[in-house]
């Protein structure tokens, strides 16, 4: 396992695998890893002969008054997480190292109203931000394959369709979702909580869960069943930005779907937890399709 922080370096280890012929898998973080991010690492390893995994925290991604100054920065913990998965390469540059000329940057990638609807309504720039990081990542290690969390559902939409749109020679996977053995969702940011408002944090999985069972069961009020889901919530003390029943492309669903994607996004004290439960003949996959 080789750390880099320099590009010329990256892209001559890069040069080397092409020129051997060998499969590559990036695996795209924000670091602070835990076992969501080393379930994709395997994934990623499985899928290649070599796997780059980057940690960087984007300033890009983050909205003025977000937690870009408090999010956990520990590389070291990383890389001791890493170690025994030993992926080839991982990929920790500094701000300046991707983004000389400062940030933002003059070049965005602005994936179409899918990018400014959901989180992208409460997240002003997240997408923007993450799109562009994720282009310029995908443009400096050229994988074959790259893999994203399906926690982050909305993303891997915008990276698909980044990457159709743009023609960019790189396969958009989605990594199932890794639950606490209570149905939360893990997430770096799952570390703000209090441990009284960690103990309330599974209700947002479960009433995705019920919702979903409900939609397998027949109902279509969706708009019924999003109140309910948003009062219940309120009532445990969430905040909830948006509980939706949608299709799995985040269009609103008509009466006669019955393949569903059910997004949600809340606060729970200085937390922001997003989580998603999928729904496919009939059946509730909660981790992802
Ligand atoms: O999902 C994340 O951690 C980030 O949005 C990503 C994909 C690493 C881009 O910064």
């Amino acid at each position: 396992m080789m750390l880099m922080t320099d590009i010329d370096a990256l892209r001559q280890q890069r040069s080397g695998w092409a020129r051997a012929g060998e499969t590559v898998a990036l695996v795209p973080t924000m670091g602070n890893l835990h076992a969501g991010h080393l379930s994709l690492v395997e994934q990623a390893k499985a899928a290649a002969q070599r796997v780059i995994v980057s940690i960087f925290v984007n300033p890009l991604q983050f909205a003025p008054g977000e937690d870009f100054d408090q999010y956990p920065r520990t590389l070291d913990a990383d890389l001791a997480l890493l170690e025994p998965l030993a992926p080839d390469v991982v990929f920790a540059p500094a701000t300046d190292t991707l983004y000389p000329n400062g940030h933002p940057i003059a070049t965005e990638v602005v994936v179409g109203q899918l990018a400014h609807q959901f989180c992208g309504e409460f997240r002003k720039g997240h997408f923007v931000g993450a799109s562009t990081v994720v282009n310029l990542l995908l443009n400096l290690t050229t994988p074959d394959i790259a893999i994203f969390g399906q926690k982050d559902y909305q993303q891997l939409l915008i990276f698909r369709r980044m990457a159709a749109d743009l023609h960019i020679a790189t396969e958009i996977r989605g990594g199932a979702t890794v639950r606490e053995a209570d149905g939360l969702a893990m997430s770096s940011r799952n570390q703000y909580l209090s441990a009284d408002e960690r103990k309330r944090a599974p209700l947002l999985h479960t009433c995705l869960c019920e919702a979903a069972q409900l939609l397998c069961d027949g109902e279509r009020d969706f708009t019924a069943l999003e109140a309910a889901a948003t009062a219940r919530l309120l009532e445990a003390g969430f905040e909830t930005q948006f509980f939706r029943v949608l299709s799995p492309a985040l269009t609103e669903p008509d009466a006669g779907c019955d393949e569903f994607a059910l997004i949600a996004a809340a606060l729970l004290g200085r937390a922001r937890l997003i989580d998603n439960v999928q729904v496919r003949a009939g059946q509730v996959l909660p981790n992802g399709a």
